[in-house]
This record gives C-alpha cells, structure tokens and sequence, in this order.
C-alpha cells in the first residue's frame, strides 16, 4: 500500500513536471503574457539633463557612478537655472518618431520613456504643474503625446517612466539630502497627494493605452519616506483607470509579496542568474550613463549586448536597452549602430527570442552558448541553440536531452539541415565550417514533443573533454567551500582540503573510448605526501601530491602566489557508451593542505 501511494505520488510529481513545462512561465499574470513574448525593449532617457551632457559650467558631473541625469542634483544646481538647459534644445529637429521607428528596426517592440526622472521635469503638458516641457516651448510641445502616437501608428507598445519617490524640484518631494534635513510624513503626503497621484491620472487618461509603468524606487519602501498605503494607492490608480497596465517591482513592493506586481525589475545593467518563473528585465545601456554623456567611453559591443539578451531569454528574461538621445533629438551613432545590429540579427534569428523561453538544462552547462525554447500548439519543440564560439571541430555535443531529435538546420537558413549522431542523451552536431552569421549563430533542434532531459549530468565541453570543477558536482564530502578568484583572478576559484574530501560527478560517455584523466591542484606542502584518487566505476588512478611551489603575477609588486599545475594521474577506460560516476577523492596527511581547481577528462 505504501509503495502504491509512493507509485502514485511520483507520477502526480513527474505529470505536474510535464505541464508546467509545456506551461512555460508559470507565475505569468495573464496582462504580462505580451511582454514575456516581447522580449526587447527600447528604453530613453531624455529630459533636461540631455542639454549638459554630462558638464555643468566647465565641471565634469560629480559622483563617480557618471548618471548624466543626476547632474542636477551632484552638481547642487539651482532649480530655475537648470531649465536654462532648455535654451540648447533644438526643437525644430526634435522628433520623437525616430525614436521610435530606430526601436522598430531593432527589433524592439515596446518603448519605455523617462515621462519625469528624478529632476521632476515633466515631458507632457501637465497641468498639475508647470516645471513642465510646454512651459518652455513655444510652440508648446507634448513629448509623451508624440510619443505615444508614434508607438500606436508603428505598432509598438508604450512604457512610461515615472520617478514617483524621488523628486528634486518638487519642496515636499523626495532628495537624498532630506536624510539630513528631514521631512514629514505629512509634508511628503502633499507632495504624494499634490504632484504624483494627478500627474499618474493625466498619464493614464490623456495618453491612450501605457503598456508599462514603470517605477524607479531601488530600495524597498520599508527603507523609505514612502509608505505601503501610498504604494498601494499609486497602483489602485492604474489599475481604476488601465487594467491592462503593467507595473514594475522598482515601486518598491515585490513580486514576492505582492504578486499583483507584474515584473521585477533587476539593478541597473544587472543580467540574469537564475531562471525564474516570473516575467523579469534588465534594464541596460549601450555603455554607462542613462542620459546622454559627452565623455562616455565604455561602449559594449553588439555582440555583447546581443549575448545579453540571449542569456536573459534563456532564463525567461527580457531586456530593455537605453537610448540616451542629445538636446537636438539625435540618437548618438555608438548607440544607432549597435541597434541596427541586433536588428539585423533578430530579422533572421528573431524566432529563437520572441516568444521564446528557457529550456531546463542546467545553467551555463554548455561551454558553447545558450540554449532557449518555443513549444508549437501541436507539442512539436525546437530548441535554439544560440552558439557564441563556432566550434573550430565543427562538431557541436549537446548532453542531457533524451528525446529523438528529429531535425536540426540553422535558423538562418532552415533549407541547411544539420546531419547528426546521436547516443544515449547525448548527440553530436556536424556544423558547416563557417558561422552562419558573425555574431551569434542559431542550431535549431527539432522533437516530436517536448524533450524530456537527464538533469545533474556535466556537458561534454567543444574542447573534446568534460570539465569537472567543485561548482558542477553532484555530491561531495568534506569541505565544499569555493575561494573565489584573488588577486585580480591570477589565484583561481579553488577550495582547500585539509581533510579527506572527494567529489563526484555523472556524465555520459557516447562511445566506448580510453581518456587522459587530468587534476589541477595547488600544493606547497611535503613532497609525495598525500593521496589523489580519480575512479569511474571500472578502473581507478592514484598519485600522491607533488609541491607546485609558487609563481610572480607582476614584477616588483610582491605578488608571490600559488602556482595551480595540472597533473596527468593516467587513463581511464571506459569499455562502453553509458551513464558514468567519476569520483575524485583527497586524502592529505595531518597538517597539509591543498587547494583543488578542477578534474579534465580529455576525450579526444
Ligand atoms: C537608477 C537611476 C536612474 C536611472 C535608472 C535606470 O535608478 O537613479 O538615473 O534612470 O536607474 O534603471
């Protein structure tokens, strides 16, 4: 009886498994299902600020983290004659439509606007107050209204930024320094009351539908002027006067508690870790600063960026990428190349991200790229295999996937079937010597349903062997404590053993073949004391610890490190193709120590 309930319990457990799977992203609010589809957005910083870039009066902005839209705040600008800034602005030339048609040949399909930042400035006619943009044109103008008339005729949806808890201009608004000065809960509730409740309800009357509001408060509101009552009135409104609305964890309540909340938001430029079941984004830029930065330099590549987005889809994330345009409107040229090239690429590969999720192998398990997935309304299943580093074999492994793979072509040109073999759960690709594009490349697998995979396995690496390190072990006795990288990472991630210790890892071997049986280590202790020991489940190597000594990192600069030398403990043979355990096990002697780095099993 009890194994029958245990019977059933599993199945229950495995069938659950399955439909969650085919399911996607599970904690999905039914609002947010077109933007877990969107995948990419354009989000722009504009506002007063652009006309300092980054300068005020010969100074650079202070403050190190180089926000050109903060400068009004480092710089302690007064609050009339920041909007001299305005008198830069070539308003003839300003057209937000660009804007919007450079997000469209990206790729984009939602735009996010800074509607008011930090500075208060409001880019729309409010009417709740004048330190707003048709206060200072002439024509007046309506930044928000040409916006969100550009996104309805090119069919793309609109976000609004709207800085709710810090205001600078505002007397009752929030600013940092009112740490020291302080401020009221009733002053500030007239700033709330007065300034963010109205300015929301124009926003969200006057502007057609907004696809996103989205809040920019980083901290949790228990460590804010801002209260719960006040977050929660702020959402009510959107939801009174647009539904379909979505809002960002940034308005300082969480996913986590309240699940009403239909995104998290991540830190600034901060990318994925994990794969979750919830919609995320990160919010990113082409090189630092939000608003646009005369000095700016760090600009990312596109295949970076492209790769960023890529690794956040595959944990069932979104992107949305800064644009910082200049006072006369123009996108800076780093900026509009970089955009036109992850356009490109996403008119040929957009398949594998639009729509797109993450597949359920382990996190970075392959060395070649990532991996994201799409299910067909009929149970058919590609899988993208996005390849960052064309592998110079021309063959691709792909471990843990125990499905029959039906077809395999490159996305670029699906007429190019891939021919494949394939054992157990593992299959080899045979690619065409040349990438099929130069940024990243896209294998699509096809199944008959979704794939069902072996979990906890470590990847054949392209480089012909299995990279075994204390991170992707499956059990381990003893110290399990990774050192991170020290001293600018010339002393590699590593643990110490100071006590019998041993690790254990499963692969899967797709022919019967005889490997060298590599282990890296540091060791400064007693020459030959001690005891390595590599075992599969038919043979078994052993050595004794050799003292590796130390090396110099730099000249001059007393860096004396541990030296980490890889040693050959032998072969292992392996007489069939099957599912392997490799066990590594230390054994030093009282009083001795050795930092262990990683076991290379050599297949070639
Ligand atoms: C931060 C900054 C802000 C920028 C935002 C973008 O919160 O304060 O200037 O708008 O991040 O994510």
């Amino acid at each position: 009886m009890k194994a029958l309930r245990h019977k059933i319990l599993w199945m229950v457990v495995i069938l659950t498994t399955i439909n969650l799977n085919s399911q996607g992203q599970a904690n999905t609010n039914e609002r947010a299902l077109w933007f877990t589809d969107a995948r990419f957005g354009m989000f722009i910083h504009w506002g007063v600020y652009s006309g300092a870039e980054g300068i005020w009066k010969g100074e650079k902005l202070r403050n190190d983290n180089d926000y050109a839209e903060w400068i009004y705040y480092r710089n302690r600008i007064a609050r009339e004659e920041y909007t001299t800034l305005l008198d830069r602005f070539d308003w003839e030339h300003i057209d937000p439509e660009q804007w919007v048609l450079l997000a469209k040949k990206a790729g984009m399909k939602y735009v996010t606007i800074t509607a008011k930042h930090h500075d208060g400035f409001a880019l729309w006619d409010s009417q709740v107050s004048d330190y707003d943009v048709a206060e200072f044109t002439n024509p007046k103008r309506d930044i928000i209204k040409e916006l969100s008339e550009a996104c309805a005729k090119h069919g793309l949806k609109l976000g609004l930024y709207y800085s709710h808890w810090v205001d600078w201009e505002h007397p009752d608004g929030w600013d940092h320094s009112k740490e020291i000065y302080g401020i009221t809960a009733e002053d500030y509730d007239r700033y709330w009351q007065g300034k963010v409740i109205p300015q929301m309800r124009e926003l969200l009357t006057n502007y057609g539908e907004i696809g996103i509001m989205w809040f920019d408060m980083w901290i949790h509101h228990s460590r804010t002027c801002v209260t719960k009552e006040q977050l929660l009135q702020l959402k009510g409104v959107i939801r009174e006067l647009q539904p379909n609305c979505l809002v960002n964890s940034r308005l300082g309540l969480s996913i986590e508690e309240d699940s009403d909340i239909d995104f998290k938001t991540l830190g600034d430029n901060q990318l994925g870790s994990k794969k979750e079941e919830f919609p995320w984004q990160s919010p990113a830029t082409v090189a630092h600063s939000w608003g646009f930065h005369a000095l700016e330099k760090q600009w990312k590549s596109s295949t970076t960026l492209l790769q960023s987005l890529i690794g956040n889809v595959s944990l069932n994330g979104n992107m949305m990428l800064n644009i910082g345009p200049r006072a006369n409107g123009d996108v800076p040229y780093e900026i509009e190349q970089r955009l036109l090239a992850m356009g490109n690429w996403l008119s040929v590969n957009g398949e594998s991200i639009y729509g797109s999720q993450a597949f359920d192998l382990v996190k970075d398990q392959h060395d070649w790229g990532k991996i994201t997935c799409k299910q067909n309304a009929d149970g058919t299943t590609r899988l993208y295999l996005h390849v960052y580093n064309w592998p110079l074999s021309h063959k691709l492994p792909v471990t843990g996937i125990r499905e029959k793979l039906v077809k395999a072509y490159l996305l670029a040109s699906p007429e190019t079937t891939l021919s494949f073999s394939g054992k157990g759960v593992v299959t080899e690709l045979d690619l065409p010597a040349e990438a099929p594009d130069p940024l990243v490349s896209v294998v699509v697998l096809e199944y008959a349903s979704y794939p069902t995979i072996e979990d906890g396995l470590v990847a054949q690496s392209v480089y012909g062997g299995f990279s075994f390190t204390p991170k992707n072990a499956l059990k381990s006795e003893g110290n399990m404590q990774i050192q991170a990288p020290g001293r600018r990472g010339t002393v590699p991630a590593h643990i110490r053993v100071t006590e019998k210790s041993s690790y254990q890892w499963r692969i899967y071997m797709n022919k019967a073949m005889t490997v060298y049986c590599d282990v890296s280590y540091a060791f400064e202790g007693k020459e030959d004391s001690g005891k390595i020991t590599a075992k599969s489940e038919s043979a078994k190597l052993s050595d004794t610890f050799q003292n590796t000594g130390r090396f110099v990192g730099e000249p001059n600069s007393n860096w004396q490190i541990e030296s980490f030398n890889a040693h050959r403990l032998g072969q292992l043979e392996f007489s069939e193709p099957g599912y392997y355990d490799i066990t590594l096990e230390f054994k030093p002697e009282k009083d001795e120590e050795l930092s262990f780095q990683w076991l290379w099993l050599e297949t070639k």
